[in-house]
């Protein structure tokens, strides 16, 4: 748990018995949530979010505001969840929507997130290869990314649960938000138009303009919250080593399940890079054979 949350919002938030209309957008951290609750906000007849407004008033997070929190808002409910599926509220009734990111991606966004939110955690000074390494030991927020995936995979064919990608939603944002609205029931609403109009207002450019309405001021010096945005940002970070032993992990981790062929492209470059092909070039992590 992010040290800033309250320990009671995340023992009342597994209690909370999901509602008819409750959707729910539940994520590892740092695979794209924010992206996917404003395009579920925006769908669902948000105005966009001028400055000065929070999405988490309006979206907020179960394990932050507990169960009262949740139960107080007016339906249909919001709900945004870092939980594994086996600790989430799931129920037939309410409708879920898990994103996930490549791990490769996903270490490094979570790295400027975890120095960069200091209320939450004491690693404004910490290092890549430290919180790497965290990160594949399960010892970071919500624990180990693979297990959290498994969690949700498992899931992904029931009718209440959607199921996509960050790199799905990058090379297909219209397709993605036409996909989305359908599974909200939005078939009637939703023309060309109403889709192009969500995509332009969830997309990158105009989600980096305020970004107070997705998080608390980042210390100078700090990387945003919507930083980079991209898929492959890996390449400038990770070492061949620290590629190589992520790659190993997610093969044998989601070995089996049908996740370890999310990411063919990602898998690809990984495995080029781990034979000895490439890896980080920057200062930071420059390429350690081996490490
Ligand atoms: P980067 O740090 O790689 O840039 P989450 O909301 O789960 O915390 O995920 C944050 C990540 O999603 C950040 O990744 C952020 O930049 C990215 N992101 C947020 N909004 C986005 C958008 N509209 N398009 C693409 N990426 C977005």
């Amino acid at each position: 748990m992010p040290l800033g949350f309250p320990p009671e919002g995340f023992v009342s938030g597994m209690a909370y018995e999901p509602r008819p209309g409750d959707v729910f957008v539940a994520t590892y951290p740092k695979c794209g949530t924010t992206w996917m609750q404003y395009v579920v906000y925006l769908l669902l007849g948000g105005q966009p979010l001028a400055g000065g407004r929070l999405l988490g008033d309006v979206f907020p997070h179960l394990e932050e505001v507990g169960r009262e929190g949740i139960a107080a808002l007016p339906p249909p409910r919001l709900i945004k969840t870092h939980l594994p599926r086996t600790m989430a509220p799931f129920g037939e009734v309410a409708r879920y929507i898990y994103v996930v990111r490549n791990p490769f991606d996903c270490v490094v966004s979570f790295f400027h997130h975890t120095r960069g939110f200091v209320k939450h955690y004491d690693f404004a000074e910490g290092r890549f290869d430290d919180f790497f390494e965290c990160f594949i030991a399960g010892e970071v927020d919500f624990g180990d990314y693979f297990e959290h995936l498994l969690t949700w995979y498992a899931v992904i064919e029931a009718d209440n649960v959607f199921f996509t990608t960050y790199e799905r939603m990058k090379q297909d944002p219209e397709g993605t938000i036409a996909a989305v609205g359908a599974f909200l029931g939005l078939t009637g609403e939703m023309g060309p138009e109403r889709v192009a109009q969500v995509a332009e207002e969830s997309g990158f450019d105009r989600m980096r303009r305020n970004q107070d309405r997705w998080a608390s001021r980042r210390p100078e010096g700090m990387p945003p919250f919507v930083r980079k945005g991209i898929v492959g940002d890996w390449k400038s970070q990770l070492s061949a080593g620290q590629v190589r032993r992520l790659l190993d992990a997610l093969q044998t981790r989601t070995r089996g399940s049908g996740a370890s062929d999310l990411w063919p492209d990602v898998v690809a470059e990984a495995r080029a890079v781990a034979a000895g092909a490439g890896g980080a070039t920057n200062a930071e992590a420059p390429v350690r054979d081996g490490a």
